[in-house]
């Protein structure tokens, strides 16, 4: 099987990008954010804030996190239910933020991604893809931007969608997050050695896409 994974901060167009190198190459594209996101739901539906201020494996004990893949689209399920909607909310985002801190949260996610990748040729995006989940990736790649730049595509996709935010609200979302998933002690956001950096800095999407179709082409 063949696997690219792709890590890089929140906002870098890692989600889009991926999907679409997927399409391209015929691959299954697996959003790990989106299992952070969930677990992040589940606790907020239980009444936390992102103190949590409880037994985590205790909540885990009691979850159940699907993923499945309708017409070739991911959908998440908790518990049973579609949240694939509800976990892109700005307090879905700081609670998977905050959950993803928590190394039995992360111990919890593990083999469902090992087992895709096992089994389908996968583009999968994340954090900690090239360092941890999949440490022999056939490809890795660390994909960047600056944060005003990252912000803003986050902005207008959430604009897009109809939520209602402003880009201060994003901005700050955005830097905190950036410090969060870089300074936490498991699993923290960096670049694997052996991963090529991509930054898209003031690229359009079409350009950074060819840019990584490209790269993935040489290499596999
Ligand atoms: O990519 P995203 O914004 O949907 O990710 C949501 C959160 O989950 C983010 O704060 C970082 C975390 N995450 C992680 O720790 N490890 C991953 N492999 C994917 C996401």
């Amino acid at each position: 099987m063949i696997s690219i994974a792709i890590d890089g901060p929140a906002g870098a167009g890692k989600s889009t990008l991926s999907r679409k190198a997927a399409e391209a190459l015929g691959f299954i594209y697996v959003d790990t954010g989106a299992l952070y996101r969930t677990v992040g739901l589940k606790f907020s539906k239980a009444g936390f804030d992102t103190e949590l201020n409880c037994d985590v494996n205790e909540i885990l004990k009691d979850t159940t996190v699907d993923i499945r893949f309708v017409g070739g689209e991911q959908r998440v399920f908790l518990d049973g239910c579609d949240v694939s909607e509800e976990i892109r909310t700005p307090i879905a985002s700081m609670m998977a933020s905050a959950v993803s801190a928590k190394g039995e949260v992360r111990a919890f996610l593990l083999e469902m991604q090992r087992k895709l990748a096992r089994e389908n040729n996968v583009v999968m995006d994340g954090r900690d893809i090239g360092t941890v989940v999949l440490p022999n990736a056939t490809l890795k790649l660390f994909l960047t931007a600056t944060a005003e730049d990252r912000a803003q595509r986050r902005y207008d996709e959430l604009v897009a969608k109809g939520t209602k935010v402003t880009f201060k609200e994003v901005y700050d979302d955005m830097v905190q997050r950036d410090y969060n998933d870089s300074h936490r002690e498991i699993a923290p956001l960096k670049q694997a050695e052996d991963a090529v950096l991509l930054d898209t800095t003031g690229f359009e999407a079409e350009q950074s896409l060819e840019l990584i179709l490209k790269t993935i082409k040489e290499s596999i």
